[in-house]
């Protein structure tokens, strides 16, 4: 193995080194330029038939070498180590706990600790102990089912399309919104580490979604176009996007009480309708579909899907939460009546979903009993952000969703799929 002793006891290559730079340390000089020289000796000897062009190519390609490794050392002697990017201050106090807030924080956003939101760090660690991808998860049943004529009926063939088709879709609005709209407003580290987990959470479902389609042999342009052609579906999306606009707009700045209501409108449309609302029909479809023993690779990834969508939904019922403690001036009156209203559309749209994937009974359930579920769901919604209930004695018609994703028992459901995944046993119906 080479060492820099050896490289340095090379005579040919002292011979080679470019002019040290006016103003710049010795050792930085060395450190840059002996590997480089190293390369160019090796080079030309094991060139023995070089041609009189190649060479002066050769000196020539050294001379603009040397002339860029001229410049990258003046620029880093030049360096100015207080950048703008992040208004630094050079030698400022260091970061206290209490001076981390979600929104409109000025202190250094690259420091992760001292963390202040300890339940924002325990979601990231959360999110990373229940990692799994979707090739891991075995389709063969599925593709059988599916290409045999007799396998589901048509009322379950339409739930299997409209979920892929929904969902297909959602996941990359839900990763654009956070990546392109509201990761630079949430001015904590401890939350921004949860988001970018988030994020790759929101890549994996999209990819699950396109393994199932791909899988089943679907026709992808049909099922990925279903949020601009199929009303249902494209209300839902629409909605969707129109709440992620003014955030996205590069000029958009928090700071002001409109601003910092129109961040929260995106919050709780992402966190509290889409993830939370707009998902539920389509998961509950699914894992009924799963428990029967039909499409049971689908529902597996369905079913992990369901177990990153609650944490990301209760990540962002904690951060509008802590919004809302840090600033009362936006929580008033008239902007609880606006969410209020936001979860209520939200629910009409599942509702109006539900009817147009479920014309009949299916699958032990119908669009009436969904729509009581929402109704619950809708419930939840507005008493986790702390707004009064819209449907007094709503009840639940699918008890057995809540044992995937009842809150009470959500913890005891991670720690026992985090314990089943990674020991490689199936989950559990
Ligand atoms: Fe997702
Ligand atoms: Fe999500």
């Amino acid at each position: 193995m080479l060492s820099w002793d050896d490289i340095d006891s090379k005579p040919e290559q002292k011979a080679k080194e470019p002019q040290p730079v006016p103003g710049a340390l010795q050792s930085e000089q060395q450190a840059v330029t002996e590997p480089s020289a190293n390369y160019q000796v090796e080079s030309a000897s094991s060139a023995p038939a070089s041609t009189a062009a190649q060479e002066e190519g050769a000196t020539a390609s050294s001379a603009s070498a040397s002339s860029a490794v001229e410049a990258a050392r003046a620029a880093v002697n030049d360096l100015d180590p207080a950048p703008g990017l992040e208004e630094l201050e050079m030698g400022a106090a260091r970061i206290e706990v209490d001076e981390k807030r979600i929104i409109n924080c000025r202190a250094d956003l690259n420091q992760l600790v001292p963390f202040k939101y300890d339940w924002a760090w325990q979601k990231y660690l959360d999110g990373c102990a229940n990692h799994w991808m979707p090739q891991e998860v075995n389709m063969n049943k599925d593709v059988s089912m599916w290409k045999d004529p007799d396998g589901l009926t048509e009322d379950e063939r339409r739930i299997v399309e409209y979920s892929l088709g929904y969902f297909s879709t959602a996941d990359s609005l839900v990763a654009n919104n956070l990546v392109l709209a509201i990761y630079r407003h949430i001015t904590n580290p401890e939350c921004r580490q949860y988001i970018l987990r988030q994020s790759f959470e929101e890549a994996i479902h999209t990819h699950a979604y396109q393994y199932c389609v791909e899988s089943l042999g679907m026709d992808e342009g049909e099922v990925f176009n279903m949020y601009r052609e199929v009303p249902s579906v494209a209300k839902k999306a629409a909605w969707s996007l129109s709440h992620t606009q003014s955030i996205g707009d590069p000029n958009f700045k928090t700071g002001t009480p409109e601003a910092d209501q129109e961040l929260l409108r995106n919050l709780i449309a992402f966190y509290a309708v889409t993830e939370g609302i707009f998902f539920y029909c389509g998961f509950t479809q699914i894992l009924s579909m799963g428990r029967r023993n039909k499409m049971t690779g689908v529902a597996e990834q369905f079913q992990y899907i369901l177990r990153d969508e609650s944490m990301h939904l209760n990540f962002g019922i904690d951060v509008i939460n802590q919004i809302k403690l840090e600033n009362p001036h936006l929580w008033t009156d008239a902007f609880q009546q606006e969410v209020t209203q936001m979860i209520l559309e939200g629910m009409e749209l599942e509702v109006a979903y539900a009817r147009d994937t479920m014309p009949r009974g299916v699958l032990g359930m119908n669009a009436a009993m969904m729509e009581e579920y929402l109704h619950f769901i809708a419930n939840r919604r507005l008493s986790q952000l702390g707004l009064k209930e819209q449907f007094p004695g709503a009840q639940n018609p699918f008890p057995w969703m809540s044992e995937i994703m009842d809150l009470r028992k959500e913890k005891n459901f991670f720690e026992t799929r985090v314990i089943e995944y990674q020991t490689g046993g199936a989950l559990q119906w």
